[in-house]
């Protein structure tokens, strides 16, 4: 019986078609009645069918009331019109008819009447199904893609350095609550009497009390619902609906077993890094620093160019410049002067087999967005590397093949943003002169990938 009023229920939509159609068909007649002989019959014709096709309307959006979960005072404002619609149509068709009080009563009483209720009525029901926003909606797009306006997206707002901070409830689950389940639990309908559109209304719970069990946390309504099975009738979401994710089942499972607190924070409740891990937003590693400069000075390229120096964009449209001397063997740390108009603008340099000597260290901390330094095959002995520490964007240095002496190599310590350190060497091993802090060692590259042996290892072979 029930799942066949839900079936009559849905037909609600369909069906108050016809008493709309109805209506304007007899407004229609009755405005131009002159015309036909016969009007006045036609109209009390088509208004017996709008009375019966009305009967029906309310019948079905009476089922769909009862079966689908929709609140009283949601669907209040649309029965009541819908009534006063019916009534209407009764009243004009007695009228019609003739002979009763009614007929005291201005003709335009009844079909202004009706033209304003059906109006109303439908109005109303149009923002039951499809939301009360459902005709300016389209209209608010528009406006948005023509002002140029970014729609609003409901992304959540963790990142690696926020999240400890941010309260479990509005951080991940609401916004997990809203997208997934909100839909059918909410003011407007609430299945199983359950609403979960805010927290306090979450822990009303459905029509069988709270969906959070504090003491056996497993036996939760909510947590059984999520875990069943996709063909359990009872499993949340419905089959044909959007489903949470594997992560998403974790979190609010654990979520559900810590007590489903609203204000504490991830770190209060020191959450595992692995359940939030699929739920932070990622930045785009960056190689080069997110900067907005000004287009390198053509001049000063000219002139470089001019001398075997060459220098180009990162990529593309870039404004970040790469400058190499591998053609200017003579290159010396004099001319790093005449670099001066694309000093912003230089992110990375190759003076590799150029006549550089140590003095380079401190000339080069007048290019402060630096990323990438290569002096492979130079005379540098590391004297004055610590300089470079000014460096804040400095990622990757290059001392292959140099008379780099291993005692320098400690200052690379303090540099902010290093990640990676070529020091290969081949007619010397580095690595036995120094000794190296354990963040040192994953910095620096040796190039020999055999690590020394210990010296009890060497008895065994
Ligand atoms: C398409 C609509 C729909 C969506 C989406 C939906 N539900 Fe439901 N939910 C229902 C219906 C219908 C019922 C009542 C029938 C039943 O008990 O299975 C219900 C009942 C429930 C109940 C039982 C309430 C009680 O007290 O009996 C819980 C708990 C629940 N849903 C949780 C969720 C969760 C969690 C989500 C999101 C992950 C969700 N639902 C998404 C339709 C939906």
């Amino acid at each position: 019986m029930d799942s066949f009023l839900t079936f009559i229920g849905r037909f609600h939509p369909l069906i108050v078609h016809l008493p709309i159609g109805f209506i304007l068909l007899a407004l229609l007649l009755e405005f131009s009645r002159n015309k036909f002989k016969e009007a006045e019959k036609v109209l009390i014709f088509i208004m017996l069918w709008v009375i019966i096709s009305g009967l029906f309307s309310i019948a079905t959006g009476y089922f769909q009331y009862l079966q689908e979960g929709y609140l009283w005072e949601t669907i209040q404002a649309h029965f009541y019109l819908g009534l006063i619609t019916l009534l209407l149509s009764i009243g004009f068709y007695i009228f019609l008819k003739g002979g009763t009080i009614l007929n005291q009563l201005p003709r335009l009483f009844f079909s202004l009447g009706l033209l304003l209720s059906i109006v109303i009525t439908g109005h109303l029901g149009g923002n039951i199904t499809h939301g009360e926003d459902h005709l300016t909606e389209p209209l608010k797009e528009l406006s948005s893609t023509v002002l140029g306006i970014e729609k609003e997206e409901n992304e959540f707002s963790l990142n690696e350095k926020n999240y400890r901070e941010q309260p479990i409830y509005s951080g991940i689950i609401a916004p997990i609550l809203s997208r997934k389940c909100v839909s059918c639990h909410n003011t407007k309908r609430t299945k199983g009497g359950l609403q979960m559109h805010s927290y306090a209304a979450f822990q009303k719970g459905g029509k069988n009390g709270p969906i959070v069990n504090y003491d056996n946390p497993e036996l939760s309504e909510l947590f059984v619902r999520i875990h069943l099975p996709l063909e359990q009738k009872k499993h949340m979401p419905p089959k044909s609906k959007k489903q949470l994710t594997k992560a998403e089942i974790k979190l609010m499972s654990y979520w559900i077993e810590v007590g489903a607190p609203e204000e504490q924070t991830l770190g209060q409740i020191g959450i595992e890094r692995n359940l939030i891990e699929p739920f932070l937003f990622k930045e785009e590693e960056r190689f080069y620093p997110e900067l907005e400069l000004d287009a390198p000075d053509p001049e000063t390229i000219k002139i470089l160019e001019s001398k075997g120096i060459i220098v180009s964009p990162v990529k593309r449209e870039s404004n970040f410049l790469t400058l190499s001397s591998l053609n200017a063997p003579k290159f010396s740390v004099q001319q790093l002067q005449n670099l001066e108009g694309i000093k912003e603008q230089l992110v990375s340099i190759d003076l590799s087999y150029s006549s550089v000597n140590d003095s380079v260290f401190i000339a080069l901390t007048k290019f402060p967005n630096l990323v990438q330094i290569k002096l492979n095959h130079t005379g540098i002995t590391g004297d004055g590397i610590g300089s470079l520490s000014k460096l804040k964007n400095l990622k990757k240095l290059y001392m292959v093949e140099t008379a780099l002496k291993g005692s320098e190599l400690s200052s690379i310590q303090k540099f902010p943003s290093i990640e990676q350190v070529f020091v290969f060497q081949s007619n010397r091993n580095l690595i036995e002169k120094v000794e190296l802090t354990p963040r040192l060692q994953s910095i620096i590259e040796f190039g020999d990938y055999l690590l020394p042996k210990l010296p009890n290892e060497e008895n065994n072979d």
